[in-house]
């Protein structure tokens, strides 16, 4: 398991270990290096070897274009570096971009992150790096401490999202998870919920049991509460769709790429994580975090196309298609969320559709939401911590098509803006309840790794909403 750095910051170098540089083009050189070596562009490496240790500088590019986006991203890529070569000890100087600190700390902790619980011992990589400092002029060293605070809490709670989401299909399932959560529950002091499969039935959870029936390993609903300092502060819901594994179940998916299909899970990691962050930052929200888990299967006892399916609270769906799962355990959590907790926002997480990957790629998530204040907050927040989205339109244009003549609506409309019309059919549980949709089926994992992370989940996710809770005004 990885365990983050020690990270201090201060206003010196202390000799021993490497040293890391930033630099733009057209600002510091490295003493003795020519431009022609080293001129500052972006993404450019330079390892330089002095007496008793060694400086690693990177180019940060045109002095105007940096964000703490790139500037996380290059940090990343700085550290894997640096970590491939063997350097323990690391001081990051931050001098002239000491408005980059948290950025920096993200950027670090997660690039070191690498899932290996399975790997033999020979195929493991230590994780060398174990204490870094950060030096910052005098007069920022205190925004500096209470930034690396923050950074070092949300980049552990990306990475517990991100831990989780790897681990394989036949470890991970429903009720694993509800452990994970309990166990972080116990450790940051969260409220803790479980349902076990007779208690869903009990409570009529019919989407959650209707799509995990075809298991052998049975549904949970996971709930975890923050309350914040202040008894009158609003309250946040936050719903994560956890389909530990997505086969299509009967109207099932074909052989490719289906191994990527455990990461359906991506939703309810992210949750869990940002349950976390609430907790260790103390933000002044109360939060409730909801996450369906079930594994979508084929089977004789699966539920199949045709099937009426009664949603908590009484609502009815007719299913047209199986795959089309994760909106059927978010309609539970959604109508029960409406009913129980009343909040003044619900925020569902979910790598709900493969169109939105056609509309907007892997880098981006799908938002929906008519509330437009939210909405440039999210696109905002999502350009500075790198979780990036891009609004997408609700309608009652999507719902007509779900229109049922058995039931109260259908579970799947049109073959054209499928991630419109899925995000309206949770709309549509959400009822009165302000709704802020994610779908993250893009951004939630990567297949090949970049410079600055490691192949697999992203914890996409887990930043933005932490930073959007702390603000939140209804
Ligand atoms: N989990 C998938 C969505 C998905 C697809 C995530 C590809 C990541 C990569 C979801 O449950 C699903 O199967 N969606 C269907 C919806 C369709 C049946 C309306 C899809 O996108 O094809
Ligand atoms: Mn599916
Ligand atoms: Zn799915």
């Amino acid at each position: 398991m990885f365990i983050s750095p020690k990270i201090t910051a201060s206003t010196s170098f202390s000799p021993g270990g490497d040293v890391l540089h930033f630099s733009t083009t057209g600002g510091t050189q490295p003493d003795g290096i020519s431009e022609r070596e080293f001129s500052g562009r972006h993404n450019q490496l330079l390892l330089i070897h002095l007496e008793g240790r060694r400086e690693l500088w990177v180019g940060l590019g045109d002095p105007d274009s940096i964000n703490r986006r790139t500037f996380n991203h290059l940090c990343g890529t700085a550290a894997r570096r640096l970590q491939s070569i063997g350097c323990t000890e690391l001081t990051i100087n931050l001098h002239q971009f000491a408005d980059f600190v948290g950025p920096a700390v993200e950027g670090l902790i997660i690039a070191l992150h690498k899932f290996d619980t399975f790997l033999p011992r020979e195929k493991k990589s230590e994780s060398s790096i174990t204490k870094v400092i950060i030096t910052v002029p005098s007069e920022r060293l205190r925004d500096a401490r209470k930034e690396i605070k923050d950074s070092i809490v949300l980049a552990e709670a990306t990475n517990l999202a991100r831990q989780i989401g790897d681990s394989p299909p036949n470890h991970l399932v429903p009720a694993t998870l509800a452990q994970e959560a309990k166990k972080a529950a116990a450790k940051w002091g969260l409220g803790c919920r479980i349902w076990t499969e007779s208690m869903l039935a009990k409570e009529g959870f019919g989407g959650i049991l209707g799509v995990g029936q075809g298991s052998i390993n049975p549904p949970r609903l996971i709930r975890l509460d923050y309350d914040a300092p202040s008894k009158k502060a609003p309250t946040l819901l936050v719903i994560g769709k956890a389909v530990t594994f997505d086969t299509g179940g009967i109207s099932i998916k074909g052989r490719a790429g289906l191994a990527e299909m455990k990461w359906d899970k991506m939703g309810g990691c992210a949750a869990l994580g940002i349950a976390v962050a609430a907790a260790r930052l103390k933000i002044p929200i109360n939060l409730t975090v909801l996450i369906p888990a079930v594994e979508n299967m084929p089977d004789g006892k699966a539920f199949r196309p045709g099937d009426i399916l009664s949603i908590y609270g009484g609502q009815t769906v007719e299913i047209i298609d199986t795959d089309a799962e994760g909106r059927l355990i978010l309609a539970d959590a959604l109508a029960y969320g409406a009913a129980k907790i009343a909040p003044a926002a619900a925020i569902t997480l979910a790598t709900l559709t493969g169109a939105c990957i056609v509309a907007l790629g892997n880098q981006r998530a799908g938002l929906f939401t008519t509330n437009q204040e939210w909405s440039k907050q999210l696109l905002e927040l999502g350009e500075s911590c790198g979780d990036r989205v891009w609004p997408l339109p609700l309608g009652d244009e999507y719902a007509t098509e779900m229109n049922s003549h058995v039931a109260s609506i259908k579970n799947l409309g049109s073959r054209e803006a499928g991630a419109s019309s899925a995000a309206s059919f949770l709309a549509f549980f959400a009822g009165k309840m302000p709704l802020i949709h994610l779908d993250i089926a893009g951004p939630a994992q990567i297949t090949t790794a970049k410079s600055w992370l490691e192949e697999g989940a992203t914890g996409f996710g887990v930043r933005l909403i932490s930073h959007f809770a702390r603000k939140f005004t209804p």
